[in-house]
């Protein structure tokens, strides 16, 4: 509960946080649980693929943190229909690139860069609610949240995912790199000093590595009426 001036309470929107290791599927599951719900829905990891991508176009170095975490708060983006805008261009499928993935990853390690995305990843909670979804959002961004998920699968089944994933949008993709890269990226996720990878102590662990994405938001729908959400 949060206070007015009048010492009124007033209840924060409901957050739904939904965190995992990289393409365990928590996207799509936020998405389509955003959708049933008729919450608002934020992909944490687009801000640091977006920050990620001005950084390689502005070829700054990817050790300067402070420039990168300058162009993190002041980000020019906007959410529009699903489709995501960086200084008004749509680059929805561009920031899916591995290479922008990676060095999301790696830019992500930085504390001021996490701290410059904070503020606006918060003002995401607005009514009837908020799905989201990332690495740290029930850890650090949205501690109070009133569900947090922790999403995995085995890592052979998220190199397959990962594998259709970037065939649909047209990327080339090779399997056994992709494994190794996501691999990488898991060590170097849950080993950073800031907001590392791991569930909230309050989490439910949700294995999809033999579920779809139907049955996947069902389990979490049902961990939502439990809940009384
Ligand atoms: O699609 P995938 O799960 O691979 O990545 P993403 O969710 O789009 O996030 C890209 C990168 O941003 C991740 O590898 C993380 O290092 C970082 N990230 C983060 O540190 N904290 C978040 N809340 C979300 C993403």
């Amino acid at each position: 509960m949060i206070m007015d001036s009048q010492g009124l309470s007033s209840k924060k929107p409901v957050v739904i946080t939904i965190d995992g290791p990289t393409a365990s599927g928590k996207g799509t599951v936020a998405q389509h649980l955003a959708d049933k719900l008729g919450f608002h829905y934020l992909d944490s990891g687009a801000l640091y693929r977006l920050t990620a991508l001005s950084a390689l176009r502005a070829k700054v170095a990817l050790d300067d943190m402070e420039t990168i975490a300058d162009m993190a708060k002041s980000l020019p983006c906007a959410f529009r229909q699903g489709r995501i805008l960086l200084a008004g261009e749509d680059v929805t499928d561009s920031i899916r690139a591995e290479e922008v993935g990676n060095t999301a990853s790696k830019i992500a390690a930085y504390q001021p860069v996490r701290d410059a995305l904070k503020a606006l990843q918060v003002s995401f909670r607005q009514p009837p609610g908020l799905v989201t979804d990332g690495r740290d959002m029930g850890t650090v961004i949205f501690p109070d949240a009133d569900l947090k998920v922790f999403l995995t699968a085995s890592v052979a089944v998220r190199a397959e995912r990962r594998y259709k994933q970037l065939l649909e949008k047209g990327f080339p993709a090779n399997i056994d790199t992709l494994r190794k890269d996501l691999e990488d990226r898991d060590k170097r996720d849950s080993e950073r000093k800031s907001s590392p990878l791991r569930p909230a102590a309050d989490a439910v662990m949700l294995d999809t590595s033999f579920l779809g994405i139907d049955e996947s938001v069902q389990c979490i729908l049902d961990a939502c009426a439990e809940k009384k959400i």
